[in-house]
């Protein structure tokens, strides 16, 4: 089993070239460099050029790095997607995806601009259709490997309010939670916006990481640390997960099934989940210090 932690993941305006190179020095996870929300319309074109030339260059490693292209169905869209085909970014997010035709012609059109077979694709839940479509979407190509949640632009398109406990998302995080497991995918979820917030913010990562987000989609570097910290098994529960698969492996050794570990019934599903746990706290080790 291999892991590879999610738990910070920061968005980096493309238009931003003092963001783009700073990236390379955060303690994040992953970036996505962004041509979509972040980049005003008359910065686009400027925004692809700067991203490419920064990957180019080079120097994120060991950071994932999505580039998020415009939507299908902008005037960018094309372009966008055929200029980072070849590019060496880890995958490409498409924002406002829909319906299974939006990944398939996204596909098809990494694949035709020359992009490597299996190029990753991740996209972003951030309409009532899209929610709606979750399952189809998470299914529809196998190249899909994430999905996002975009709870700001949902939370507009549903009318909804900004609440702290985040009530009206509810539905909507747990379907990209639920089509992700089902499909073996990665989920992140949304940002928080209030860059001062540090309390809702702690809250936010809590109940995103409750629900089973893998981790966090992140504005500002300063939100990086906590991030990482509510999306890492902290290391008593790893502890603890290291002393049941002990218990584990002694009870299957003497040919049982189930076993009583420190009070509580222990069968194969847990032993699967304190191996999961203790794989990420392995790879997230493996990083180094923030
Ligand atoms: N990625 C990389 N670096 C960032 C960054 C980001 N998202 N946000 C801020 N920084 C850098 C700044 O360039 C600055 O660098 P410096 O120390 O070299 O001067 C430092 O972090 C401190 O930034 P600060 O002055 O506190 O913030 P700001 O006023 O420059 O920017 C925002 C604030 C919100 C405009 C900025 O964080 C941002 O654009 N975030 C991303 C927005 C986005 O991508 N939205 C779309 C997805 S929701
Ligand atoms: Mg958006």
């Amino acid at each position: 089993m291999t892991v590879r932690p999610r738990r910070s993941v920061l968005y980096v305006p493309g238009s931003n070239a003092k963001a783009l190179a700073k990236a390379r020095t955060l303690p994040c996870d992953a970036l996505i460099l962004d041509l979509e929300d972040s980049v005003a319309p008359e910065a686009k074109e400027a925004a692809r050029g700067a991203v490419l030339a920064a990957l180019a260059e080079g120097g994120y490693a060991p950071r994932e790095i999505l580039v998020r292209v415009n939507a299908r169905g902008t005037e960018w869209f094309e372009a966008d997607v055929s200029a980072l085909a070849r590019s060496c970014a880890d995958g490409l997010v498409l924002p406002k995806a829909e319906s299974p035709t939006d990944v398939l012609a996204t596909a098809a059109l990494l694949a035709g601009s020359g992009a490597p077979p299996g190029h990753p694709l991740w996209l972003t839940i951030e309409t009532p259709r899209g929610v709606l479509s979750t399952a189809a979407l998470a299914g529809a190509h196998p190249d899909v490997a994430g999905l996002v949640a975009g709870t700001s632009d949902l939370t507009k398109d549903l009318r909804a309010r900004h609440v702290p406990g985040r009530e009206p998302l509810l539905f909507s995080l747990s379907s990209i939670v639920l089509a992700a497991r089902a499909h073996g995918l990665v989920a992140l979820d949304g940002v928080h916006l209030a860059l001062d917030d540090e309390s809702g913010f702690a809250a936010s990562c809590r109940q995103g990481r409750d629900l089973g987000f893998d981790g966090k989609t992140l504005i500002h570097p300063r939100t990086i640390e906590a991030a990482n910290r509510f999306f890492a098994p902290d290391p008593e529960e790893v502890d603890a997960a290291q002393r049941l698969l002990a218990a584990w492996r002694q009870a299957r050794a003497e040919g049982r099934g189930v076993t009583v570990f420190e009070g509580r019934l222990v069968e194969e599903l847990h032993a699967l989940e304190a191996e999961r746990l203790v794989t990420l706290a392995v790879a997230i080790a493996a990083l180094g210090p923030d």
